[in-house]
């Protein structure tokens, strides 16, 4: 429904987007993840034909961006970082006017507008001026005017940024309720985000696609730094100093102390078990070994990890 292919964005000596490669299914929710800077933004924008690449390819249901803007932009519903409200107008006056730009016909306007207020939940505000909305609301009539047109394709520009909690899940929801008859694709620096709403995961990193998956497997490809949580009683000995010996071992971090137990977080290069040396060499010191078990990594852990690494995911080192 969706498909990238080497799309590079250049300001001057900036480059914003550097070759990004990647699809999107029809029915798919895409998180587009990556820190503040990372070319989200831009990216979006030259989907949604607002700005020009430099080089690549972008196809948006179908329609070259580039080739046939207006056939691509009539398929394609965008929220932008800010909605581009009126303040001046109503709700139903906004999405109305925008109905108009979007060239629906006259007999189609007032029912897609009453029905865009019902998905996004904003029918209770409809006569209220778009200025005097709050960030929320602001949030969800964006959201409004960009599925007025029943499009197939919605690119949302981190659509939860700035709302409280209760906001955010329900902008997930509704999101999530647009799925299936919408591909979407929503851009985010927040990781639950991802886990919580989408089926798979592009993570951009200065301009660079750094990993794409599904949230369960980027967890399952980056446990490959196996990590355990041990915890034991050694009474007054440095158990630390002991697993730093071991090997395979690339980490060790105190993790917490109580009543003599102290925990560890072990750190030990990809594919390798080190559960028995390690409980061997507890025993032979005599220690107690509270427990021993094998810990995943979270999805905040990975973003960490494949954003600040240079190398590829499938490359990453933990050296
Ligand atoms: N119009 C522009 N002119 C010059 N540089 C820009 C412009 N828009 C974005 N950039 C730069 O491109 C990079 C990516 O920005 P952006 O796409 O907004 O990232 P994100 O949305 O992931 O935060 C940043 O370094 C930003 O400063
Ligand atoms: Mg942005």
């Amino acid at each position: 429904m969706i498909e990238v292919n080497h799309l590079t964005k250049r300001f001057g000596r900036v480059t914003a987007v550097d070759d990004v490669t990647f699809r999107v299914e029809r029915g798919e929710i895409l998180g587009f993840l990556g820190p503040n800077g990372a070319g989200k933004t831009t990216t979006m924008r030259i989907l949604t034909g607002y700005m020009p690449a430099t080089d690549g390819t972008a196809v948006v249901a179908g329609f070259n961006v580039f080739e046939q803007p207006l056939d691509a932009k009539r398929r394609t519903g965008y929220l932008p970082e800010t909605p581009p409200l009126y303040p001046d107008m109503t709700v139903r006056e906004y999405l109305d006017f925008v109905a108009r730009i979007k060239g629906l016909p006259p007999a189609e306007r007032r029912p897609r507008v009453d029905t865009a207020m019902e998905r996004t939940r904003v029918a209770d505000v409809r006569d209220r001026h778009c200025g005097k909305l709050s960030k929320g609301y602001r949030q969800r009539v964006g959201l409004a005017q960009a599925i007025l047109h029943n499009p197939e394709v919605l690119i949302l520009d981190e659509p939860t940024a700035g709302l409280d909690p209760k906001q955010i899940i329900e902008t997930r929801e509704l999101i999530k309720g647009l799925a299936g008859d919408h591909t979407i694709i929503l851009s985010t620096h927040i990781l639950p985000e991802v886990s919580q709403t989408c089926q798979r995961v592009v993570i951009i990193n200065k301009g660079r696609v750094v990993a794409v998956d599904t949230p369960a497997n980027l967890t399952k490809r980056l446990r490959g730094s196996e990590m355990l949580y041990v915890e034991v009683d050694a009474g007054a000995a440095d158990a630390r100093a002991l697993f730093e010996r071991l090997p395979g071992v690339t980490r060790v971090g105190e993790t917490g102390r109580h009543d003599g137990a102290v925990g560890y977080e072990v750190e030990t290069v990809r594919g390798q078990d080190i559960r028995r040396d390690l409980a061997r060499a507890v025993v032979h010191e005599g220690w107690g070994l509270l427990e021993l078990r094998p810990t995943g990594m979270s999805l905040e852990e990975i973003f960490l990890q494949v954003t600040t690494s240079e190398e590829p995911v499938a490359e990453v080192s933990h050296e």
